[in-house]
């Protein structure tokens, strides 16, 4: 079982000596916990798949200090640049061409000739950079297919046993609670892989123009962004959307002041704050999921603006046939 421990200096230190020996280090960030390793070695990158179940080599998030780190990886455009000063350190992934002189695993990219870059805003993330002197490829730290890590606890719960794991970092929970942003510039132009922590609105204002839409189901769009597996957040029960009213036999995940009343419930947000519901929405689904057992976990609609969009986005997917 790996340690769960308090991320203090000298574990930090330990944290990023695992790390340049090729081993797995799970570490919270300001959206989700991370399963981190060295992003320039491919197989302590393959052990990230590994310990994950992945069903696939979906590529992953290189996580650097800063936007000149960055430039180092990949071929930046002007707008790229723009969403980078505007939203780094933070919850915000740029999809952009690998340059060829990156030292950057294949791996992480899965074959896809772009890389997915972010500058953690979480000191503990930072630190982890500094320590490991390298940048760290971490998708969230959840075995595949389930929902991403808000808490260490969910990490040990799921990873505590991968014989690679060499320690979770504890930083409490997760400030946001919601993966972040993925933009990608296919052809050049902005585009919405994933929605995620920063809200479209606050994109779309600073580039001063609309985001162009990836279609996840269908052609080049969808293989740009392999991640976007219809059943890719699901939880062990089967849930039930936009529900106004909750059966006997089913658990309620309510939103805002007037939920009905249930046997089981958790609400998002009872004042009915997007930004409120979308930390607390893994951990709820989570913690339902437990008590429900088999029954159906009711949701109530959640509207679909801000951080609207990117939970409503997740539920479906939760909701999705497994397939
Ligand atoms: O908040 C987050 O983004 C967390 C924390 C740990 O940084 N990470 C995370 O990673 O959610 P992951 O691997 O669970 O999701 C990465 C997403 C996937 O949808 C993946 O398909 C997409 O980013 N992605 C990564 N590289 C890509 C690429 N080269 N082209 C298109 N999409 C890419
Ligand atoms: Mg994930």
């Amino acid at each position: 079982m790996a340690d769960c421990v308090e991320a203090n200096a000298a574990n930090i230190a330990l944290a990023g000596e695992a790390i340049r020996d090729g081993r797995l280090v799970a570490f919270p960030t300001e959206t989700v916990y991370g399963l981190g390793a060295d992003a320039t070695d491919d197989k302590a990158v393959a052990r990230i798949f590994e310990a994950k179940g992945r069903p696939r080599f979906n590529p992953l998030i290189v996580h650097v200090a800063s936007l000149q780190v960055a430039e180092k990886h990949a071929v930046f455009t002007d707008e790229a640049r723009k969403l980078a000063a505007g939203f780094w350190p933070g919850g915000l992934t740029l999809v952009l061409p690998r340059r060829p002189e990156t030292p950057l695993s294949l791996l992480v990219s899965a074959g896809l000739d772009t890389v997915a870059l972010r500058v953690p805003a979480h000191e503990i993330a930072q630190a982890l950079l500094r320590a490991a002197e390298r940048p760290v490829a971490a998708p969230s730290a959840n075995r595949s297919g389930r929902v991403s890590p808000t808490r260490a606890e969910h990490v040990m719960s799921e990873l505590g046993a991968a014989e690679t794991l060499a320690m979770v970092l504890d930083g409490g929970p997760c400030r946001l609670g919601l993966e972040s942003t993925v933009i990608g510039f296919p052809q050049g132009i902005p585009t919405l892989l994933r929605p995620g922590a920063v809200a479209r609105e606050a994109i779309e204002k600073v580039l001063g123009h609309r985001l162009a839409e990836a279609d996840a189901g269908s052609g080049e769009e969808g293989r740009a962004s392999p991640g976007q597996l219809e059943s890719h957040y699901a939880p062990g029960s089967p849930l039930r959307l936009n529900a106004r009213d909750v059966g006997a036999d089913e658990v309620l995940l309510a939103f805002g002041p007037d939920a009905p009343k249930a046997k089981t419930s958790m609400n998002l947000s009872t004042s009915g704050d997007l930004t409120e519901a979308a930390a607390n929405l893994f951990a709820m689904l989570r913690a339902l999921d437990a008590e429900a057992r088999g029954r159906v976990i009711a949701v109530m609609p959640i509207p679909d603006e801000g951080l609207g969009e990117a939970i409503n986005d997740r539920l479906k997917r939760a909701a999705a046939p497994r397939g």
